[in-house]
């Protein structure tokens, strides 16, 4: 598939991390429409594809995602964004069921930022910086960001970005809990493919169904969520992966998982 504001790879020893680098350098990679669509159907991709097992997001080292393209939003009107669903698309990358790492070098404003957190994981490097603009163009987060930024980092800090749209650094980020670690900016894209191909060593079942686990800690009381846990446990008994990981960890040799 041709791309035109994607630059889309395999990556990995064994060839089994996708990696998506968002590629719209003349307009900071802000996010239009076109450049979402492409990204859904590339994560799209991924997800079908055995071979990969888990997707790295990545910009350019100055610059992760400028937010939502404002070009395109300024003339929009209420009734068109309301009956098109505007934005409503950019959930595909949240409801990726593969595990997903944002590798943030740069600016991660608004709707870049709200990417960034639709990811299970987010790396930062040195320079990231990481902010909820909306409120100095007049509008407000509409991509999770005062959802997700909420239940990262917690209500005074995810207000006190929303409200004043200032911008936090790398090192504000990692200690705030969004970001869980932060590398030299030449480093953090190989750190991330990395880590990738550290989750695609796995069982891809059992990493699926933690991913799985985890998310719905987001979504349901805590007797639903262990319960939800518990199933997902018992049923691993059913994969042989789960017979794999134990029998090679007691005859002290590497697994070898195939579901
Ligand atoms: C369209 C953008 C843009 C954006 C930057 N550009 N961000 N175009 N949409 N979000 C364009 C500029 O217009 C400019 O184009 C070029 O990129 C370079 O930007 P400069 O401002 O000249 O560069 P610099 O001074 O280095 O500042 C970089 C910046 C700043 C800090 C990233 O551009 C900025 O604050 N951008 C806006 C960030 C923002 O408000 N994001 C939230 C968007 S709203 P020209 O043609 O002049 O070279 C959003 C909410 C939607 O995301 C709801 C959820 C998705």
């Amino acid at each position: 598939t041709k791309y035109e504001y994607l630059i889309v790879g395999v990556k990995g020893e064994k060839q089994n991390v996708g990696l998506i680098q968002l590629n719209r350098p003349r307009a900071f990679n802000s996010l239009c429409s076109p450049l979402i669509a492409e990204l859904c159907q590339a994560v799209e991709k991924f997800e079908m594809d055995d071979s990969i097992g888990a997707i790295v997001l990545t910009g350019s080292e100055r610059v992760f995602a400028a937010g939502a393209d404002i070009k395109e939003m300024q003339h929009r009107e209420f009734p068109n964004v309301y009956k098109n669903d505007f934005l409503g698309s950019w959930d595909k990358l949240a409801k990726c069921r593969k595990p997903t790492i944002a590798a943030v070098n740069g600016y991660a404003l608004g709707g870049g930022c709200e990417v960034a957190m639709m990811c299970d994981i987010i790396y930062a490097g040195e320079k990231a910086s990481f902010g909820q603009p909306e409120i100095n163009l007049g509008t407000i987060p509409g991509a999770g960001g005062t959802q997700r930024l909420v239940r990262a980092i917690g209500k005074s800090k995810a207000m006190e970005l929303v409200l004043t749209g200032d911008k936090m650094s790398a090192a504000e980020a990692e200690k705030a809990g969004l970001v869980s670690k932060v590398f030299p900016v030449d480093q953090l894209v190989n750190e991330s493919i990395k880590l990738a191909e550290k989750i695609s060593s796995h069982s891809r079942v059992a990493s699926m169904m933690c991913k799985d686990a985890v998310n719905t800690s987001f979504e349901v009381g805590l007797t639903e969520g262990l319960k939800f846990e518990k199933r997902l446990f018992h049923s691993t008994f059913a994969t042989a992966d789960r017979k794999e990981g134990m029998t090679a960890f007691l005859e002290k040799r590497p697994p070898k998982y195939t579901d």
